[in-house]
Parts: structure tokens; C-alpha cells; sequence
């Protein structure tokens, strides 16, 4: 396979093996829009394997992956505009269902006999389909609310083609020719404003192109034990807990796979929240009984932070702390050749596929390089999973609820939620007003619908009122987001009554605290942590 053809997105196809006739994977060609992830996901939504790939991928290339079905994506561009992205045009011709989204549908009028007009309008947002007919609609409402978001439209489908569903603005809105086994839809079906989007998908992967719904996460387990155990043999494993989803439903899986070969390493900073490292412990060590070195390293971290306020600096001491602690162990604990990393589909997507990521270790997740020596080979167990299917699979090995769902949550814990010095004061207090925050929220029932929600306390005093007493004491600053990736991030509309409910609790339980503030900042211009 070549790796070094450009794609207009930084794609490359996984190294994946010859598929097994049950791991055919739908390839999702990326034309560069913004939705082309999100395709693969509600593919997968679908419990049908699939891959992004760039739009370069040849017909050949595509042969040789055997795949069930191809979707081209939607794209920014227009197809008339200089340098616009193609695809081989020959993958038409290979006999595999293949469904144009969009651009990816444009594209396909224009390759095959059809034809795009300019226009200068553009269609955007929610439109009502009409006519709605064919594969891809059976067992759908002819006339449904879809989402559209272009400016070129088919005005005449593919030769051969007819057409399957219009709106006021686009002649060709649906188009197929089953013969070919060629489809295409100008709305976005991957959205959820299309809501009959992801019946229109399972039309497509069931009906049309005979996919069956495989893609379980008992299914991924089975296959991930598999290749585990055809990677380790009969080496040892090192596994990094951090208290996260990620590493622990990777480290659950290798466990399973290889059983007591795998040693767990859990290194307790001291900066996580409260009752979080006795869960990593109680689970891990008690229920699962996955051999575990539970590391109590709170001490040597807060000295090491000792009289620093600057915010790199104190990452960059805990990160090479953290890898000074886990080498100590490692060493402990003989020789190790694997190491488990909860690298995830969306790290191989971002980093470019397999250059992006080294074979052999360089740096540990979160926290900054390992030794040179102390190289490690890497096992990946998830490494073809979006996050959801993570969260997934762990509830399927049996996970606790709170760890499956756990917001996303800092390497360095409290230590960056402290704006100025780490001080064992400072983190009871800010550990318990976090608490109180993390129950509040939960009870409210908003936990799982916020990306993050936390305390911060920054390391100033102001003047308070309590009983008859002047108080001088610390602020406490509710920090609370909705967000899709981190990338950006909204400030959440927390209720008034809730907000009043953590303001009065962290005042009256924490002593050392005389003030609640709410951070109402979006990312960007600020970012979510404040460190
Ligand atoms: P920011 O503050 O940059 O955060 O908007 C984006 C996301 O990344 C998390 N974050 C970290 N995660 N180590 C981590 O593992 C870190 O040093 C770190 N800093 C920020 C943050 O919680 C948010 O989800």
C-alpha cells in the first residue's frame, strides 16, 4: 500500500493485514469534509467495521481491502474549483455498493455522465425532501426533513441513473443505479438534523450493500484477544494506569488476553480527586484481580512541585516524575518487553497514520518520554476504536459505571486546577469543593451531558463575611463545558437552582473558602483548564 500519496486531510489507511472475510471494512473516502469522521462513526454506529481513507486510495488499493461498501464523503469544495479532489474514477466500475455524500454524490454525477450546475445559492440547513423513493428510502417516509449544506447542485444524475428524492432547490437530492450498484444523496445522512439519516445508512449497509450488523463489542474483544496474544506470545506487558477510560479498558483487554503476563502500574501523584485511586486499586487489584503496583508517590510530588507557580513547569516536573516513578517500577519488576498504550482511532487519523506513530516507544501518553533504554514495544488494543466504541467494549468487560463514563480528566490532575503553588492546603481544599461539585452535577443528572465539569481554585484571598467574623479566604471558580473533541468548547447554562445548591454547600462544608465564581468563558479564547 502507499503511504506517501498527499491526501488533502492527513489520512492514511491503517497497516491492517489482509482482512478476514468477516473484517471486511466500509472505506469512507475523506474529500475533505468536515463530516468524514463522523461518517465512519455512525457506520460503526451501525455495527459495520469502518475506515477512513484518503480520496487517493486507487481501485486497486481498494481491491485489495476487499471491502463491503465504499461512501465517498462530503467536501468543502466545489468540484469546478481548481485543485478540487478526486477519486479514481475506475472505483465505479469495481461492482462495490458505493454511496456519494454530497460532494462525494457531485462528484459522481460529474465522473459518470451526469451533471453539476454552478449556482450561486446555496442550500443550508434543515429541507424537505420529497419524493423520496428507491433502496436507500424503503421503509421511509417519502417527504422527511434532511440536512443540506452545499452550493453545487446535480442537475442531472449519472447515466443510467434515476432519480430517488427532490427538494425545492435540488432537481437531483437522491440518486441510484442498482445495476451499478452506484448511489447518492446531496443531504447529509451522518448528521443527526437528518433524522432518518442513520436508517438511510442502515439502508445502504443492509439492504443495499448486504452488510451484516458484526461489529459488536463482544465482536471487537474477541478479535482484539486475538491479536494480543499473537503480538505478546509469551512476553511480559506493562500497563500505565491512569485512572481513564483509555488505559484501562486497553489494560482490561490485554489481561484478558494474556492474563497475569500483564502487570498493571498505577502511580498515584496525589492529584487526583477524591476516592479515584482507591477505585483504580479496588478495581483493578480487588475485582479483576489484574496484578497491580499501586504506587503511593504523593509525597515525592508534592516536593517536587514545591515553590513552583509557573504552569509548564510544574507539567514538566510531574511528567518527569511521573517517568522516574514508572521506570523505577518497571525496572522492579524485570524484564518486559510490551508495553500497552491507549493510543485510539482519532490519535491514528490525527497523527497521520502509521508515520505518525513510532514503533517503538517514545513518548508515554500524557506525560513525556521514557528512557532510551528502557524502549519498549507497543501494544495498541485500541487503536482501531472511536471513544464511544471504548466506553463500549468497557462496559462489556464489565467495567464499573463511573469509570466507562468518566469525564475526560488532566494527567496532572488537581496540581494545573491550582493557579499558583501546590500545597497539600490548597488540594484538600480544592479536592473536597470538587466533590461537592461532581455530586451536585450528578444529581442534577448533567453529568454525562457536559465534557467536563470541575473546580479550580487560583491561589488568591478575598474578604468574607461569616457569622459576626471578617473571613480572608480562597475563591473557588465553577468551571463547566459542553464540547465535542476539546477543540472547542462552549461554557455550560448551568440551572440557577443548581449553581445556588454547589455555591452554599462548598461555603458552609470547606472552611478556607468564602467565595463561588462561574467561569463563563468559551474556548477558544480561553481553554478549558486554566493552567
Ligand atoms: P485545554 O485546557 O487545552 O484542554 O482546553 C483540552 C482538553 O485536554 C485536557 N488536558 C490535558 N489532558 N494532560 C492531559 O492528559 C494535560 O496536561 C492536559 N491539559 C489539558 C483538558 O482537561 C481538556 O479535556
Amino acid at each position: 500500500m502507499n503511504f506517501n500519496q498527499q491526501s488533502m486531510a492527513t489520512v492514511h489507511p491503517l497497516p491492517v493485514p489482509e482482512p478476514a472475510p468477516e473484517e471486511r471494512p466500509v472505506l469512507v473516502l475523506d474529500l475533505g469534509g468536515q463530516y468524514a469522521q463522523l461518517i465512519a462513526r455512525r457506520v460503526r454506529d451501525a455495527r459495520v467495521y469502518s475506515e477512513l481513507v484518503p480520496h487517493t486510495l486507487t481501485a486497486a488499493e481498494a481491491r485489495r481491502r476487499n471491502p463491503v461498501a465504499i461512501i465517498l464523503s462530503g467536501g468543502p469544495a466545489s468540484v469546478y474549483a481548481e485543485g478540487a479532489p478526486r477519486v479514481d474514477e475506475e472505483l465505479f466500475s469495481l461492482g462495490i455498493p458505493t454511496l456519494g455524500i454530497c460532494y462525494g454524490a457531485q462528484l459522481m454525477a460529474l465522473e459518470l455522465g451526469g451533471e453539476v450546475a454552478r449556482t450561486d445559492a446555496s442550500e443550508f440547513g434543515k429541507t424537505e425532501l420529497g419524493d423520496g423513493a428507491g433502496a436507500l428510502f424503503a421503509g421511509l417516509p417519502p417527504q422527511q426533513t434532511v440536512w443540506m449544506s452545499h452550493r453545487d447542485t446535480v442537475v442531472a444524475p449519472p447515466v443510467g441513473a434515476t432519480v430517488t428524492g427532490r427538494s425545492a432547490s435540488t432537481p437531483v437530492a437522491a440518486f441510484e443505479d442498482p445495476a451499478r450498484r452506484l448511489y447518492g444523496v446531496q443531504f447529509h445522512p451522518e448528521v443527526v438534523h437528518t433524522p432518518y439519516g442513520q436508517d438511510v445508512l442502515k439502508n445502504f449497509l443492509y439492504g443495499i450493500a448486504d452488510a451484516s450488523p458484526a461489529w459488536t463489542p463482544a465482536a471487537v474483544i474477541e478479535e482484539q484477544v486475538e491479536r494480543i496474544r499473537g503480538q505478546v506470545g509469551s512476553e511480559r506487558v506493562i500497563c500505565g494506569l491512569s485512572g481513564g477510560v483509555d488505559s484501562a479498558v486497553a489494560a482490561l483487554l490485554v489481561y484478558k488476553a494474556v492474563g497475569d503476563q500483564l502487570t498493571c502500574v498505577f502511580v498515584d501523584h496525589g492529584f487526583m480527586r477524591s476516592n479515584e485511586a482507591e477505585q483504580v486499586a479496588e478495581t483493578f487489584g480487588g475485582h479483576f484481580q489484574v496484578p497491580l503496583v499501586h504506587v503511593q508517590a504523593q509525597d515525592r510530588f508534592l516536593a517536587r512541585l514545591d515553590g513552583v507557580a509557573e504552569p509548564e513547569e510544574k507539567r514538566h516536573r510531574i511528567g518527569e516524575e511521573f517517568i522516574r516513578v514508572f521506570e523505577e517500577e518497571a525496572r522492579k519488576l524485570g524484564d518486559i518487553r510490551f508495553l500497552v498504550q491507549g493510543t485510539l482511532y482519532s490519535d491514528v487519523i490525527e497523527s497521520g497514520g502509521t508515520e505518525g506513530v513510532a514503533a517503538k516507544i517514545k513518548s508515554h501518553h500524557n506525560v513525556g518520554g521514557l528512557p532510551d533504554d528502557m524502549a519498549m514495544d507497543l501494544v495498541e488494543p485500541l487503536r482501531l476504536l472511536f471513544k464511544d466504541e471504548v466506553r463500549r467494549v468497557g462496559e462489556e468487560l464489565g467495567m464499573p459505571e463511573r469509570m466507562v463514563w468518566r469525564q475526560p480528566f488532566p494527567g496532572p490532575g488537581l496540581a494545573i486546577r491550582i493557579i499558583g503553588e501546590v500545597t497539600r492546603e490548597r488540594l484538600d481544599i480544592l479536592r473536597a469543593a470538587d466533590t461537592v461539585l461532581q455530586d451536585e452535577v450528578r444529581r442534577a443528572g448533567l453529568y454525562r451531558d457536559l465534557w467536563q465539569s470541575f473546580a479550580v481554585l487560583p491561589a488568591i484571598k478575598s474578604v468574607g463575611v461569616q457569622g459576626d467574623e471578617r473571613t480572608y479566604a480562597y475563591p473557588i471558580v465553577i468551571r463547566a463545558v459542553t464540547s465535542e473533541d476539546a477543540m472547542t468548547a462552549d461554557w455550560a447554562r448551568l440551572p440557577y437552582d443548581l449553581l445556588e445548591t454547589i455555591s452554599s454547600r462548598i461555603i458552609n462544608e470547606i472552611p478556607g473558602v468564602n467565595r463561588v465564581a462561574l467561569d463563563i468563558s468559551s474556548k477558544p479564547p480561553s481553554t478549558i483548564e486554566w493552567e
